[in-house]
């Protein structure tokens, strides 16, 4: 089929490869010539595992283009999927201007028949909100009579950063929402090739199953990060506890670490949305707000905790490992560890940071107020206390008696319980995770 992709941010990019790789001819478009550029040359401008390596291929195959022009490739869509930006406005309400800007571009092109997608993650009613400006678009553009030959079909994408391009191909569920039977049967062809079980159903309930399963998640790590903070309270281990529930298959054991709570471009943005939109349905959406408290106190705790064990961090010189919202990933966007640095350097402390694939971009949050290591053994040349925030595989690499030589206080605050099992008491540390109940001095 054709597709055209408007977007290559992560989901578009990352989906677009997906296609073009499942043998679907994919024509990539962004207002962003920099960024086509280099996309051109099979340059991916974000980190993702495999996606670089998927896009080469799907080049040599001639499966995939990128372009500014949406005019010279849309006349050959079969499907047009909408994968811009919809960052949260200050109320938590998510912003549509892009999305509506593209879709009465859109419309204003449109000559055929299509089926529309929007793959951004939007509020019930978006889709045929979308849907009705590209249609006035085209009446707008003397084309009245073609407007009923375009449908739009939601297919929310559940695609975890680091793990996107395999979440794609191997996804455990494709969720269709149409009014149009034949438009539903479409995108069901699109995806020919994903094993994966098909829930067909409203538009509404598909914008709405998008925000269930992200708020859900969160729900699950407010609820385990509860139970951190009473186990630490009580003497329990909340890893043990997390294995003990997560063994009923009701429970299921993901999503059930706890630590310094979640971040990402998603979550915190969905469950706040969620919660809006339940709000201008006259509807007080209760567990949601308590989600989003207990989260945010989580970082507040961890952060509290570490000042008053070191007795405060001006001047102290403190390393930490890990800048992303969470590893495999160089995105900082809503990073609980870039909060904490930040938190860390307003109060003065003398940071030097380390992160595998995230410095780029936490350089522009954090600005001259952290110095960078090369390595995450250097990061802790001289430091009074390590503080892990992002669980990278390689820290539990390290040598952690070279580890130990090379810092002033073998001291390790780990917001994700990272290291909790390597017994670092035994190469003289102390540490402290979160919800270990007894510390080990
Ligand atoms: C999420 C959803 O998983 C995905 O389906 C959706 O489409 C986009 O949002 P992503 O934001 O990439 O994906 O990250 P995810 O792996 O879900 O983790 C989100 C946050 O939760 C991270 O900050 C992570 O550190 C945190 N987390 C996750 C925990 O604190 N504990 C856990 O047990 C799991």
């Amino acid at each position: 089929m054709n597709l055209v992709m408007i977007g290559t941010g992560y989901v578009g990019l990352t989906t677009g490869v997906g296609f073009a790789t499942l043998g679907h001819k994919v024509a990539c478009v962004d207002i962003d010539a920099g960024k086509i550029a280099r996309l051109d040359m099979g340059e991916v401008p974000f980190y993702e595992p495999g996606v670089q390596e998927a896009l080469k291929e799907v080049q040599a195959q001639g499966n995939i283009l990128f372009t500014t022009d949406l005019k010279s490739v849309i006349g050959g869509a079969e499907v047009i999927m909408l994968a811009v930006g919809t960052p949260p406005k200050s109320t938590g309400e998510a912003d549509l201007t892009v999305l509506f800007a593209v879709a009465d571009q859109v419309g204003k092109l449109l000559e055929h028949e299509v089926v529309l997608v929007v793959k951004s993650t939007v509020p019930v009613g978006t889709n045929r909100a979308v849907l009705a400006r590209v249609r006035e678009a085209m009446t707008q553009a003397g084309r009245e009579e073609l407007t009923s030959l375009v449908q739009i079909v939601s297919v929310p994408e559940f695609l975890r950063e680091g793990t996107a391009l395999a979440d794609f191909l191997h996804s455990d569920r494709i969720v269709i929402g149409a009014d149009d039977g034949i438009a539903a049967q479409t995108i069901d062809l699109l995806h020919e090739g994903i094993h994966a079980p098909r829930v067909v159903t409203s538009i509404e309930s598909a914008e709405l199953i998008k925000y269930a399963a992200n708020a859900f998640l969160a729900t699950k790590i407010s609820f385990i990060n509860e139970m951190a903070n009473l186990a630490d309270r009580v003497g329990a281990d909340v890893r043990d506890i997390a294995q003990g529930i997560g063994l009923d298959p009701r429970i299921g054991p993901h999503f059930l670490k706890a630590g310094i709570g979640y971040g990402g471009s998603c979550f915190p943005k969905d469950v706040s949305a969620l919660e809006q939109l339940s709000g201008e349905h006259g509807y007080s959406f209760r567990l949601l707000p308590a989600v989003i408290e207990v989260n945010n106190r989580q970082r507040d705790l961890f952060y509290k905790h570490l000042v008053r064990e070191l007795g405060g961090v001006k001047g102290r010189r403190i390393a930490i490992w890990g800048l992303a919202f969470k590893p495999d990933t160089d995105d900082v966007r809503e990073s609980a560890a870039i909060d904490i640095t930040q938190r860390l350097c307003a109060q003065g402390a003398d940071i030097v940071a380390y992160d595998p694939k995230a410095t780029e971009n936490a350089k522009l949050l954090l600005a001259d107020t952290v110095q960078f290591a090369p390595t995450a053994i250097d990061a802790c040349a001289g430091a009074e206390a390590l503080i892990v925030l992002t669980e990278w595989p390689e820290f539990r690499e390290v040598s952690f008696s070279a580890l130990k030589d090379r810092m002033i206080e073998p001291r390790i605050f780990d917001g994700r319980n990272h290291l909790a099992d390597l017994h670092l008491s035994e190469y003289g540390f102390w540490y402290r995770g979160v919800g270990l109940g007894s510390y080990e001095d």
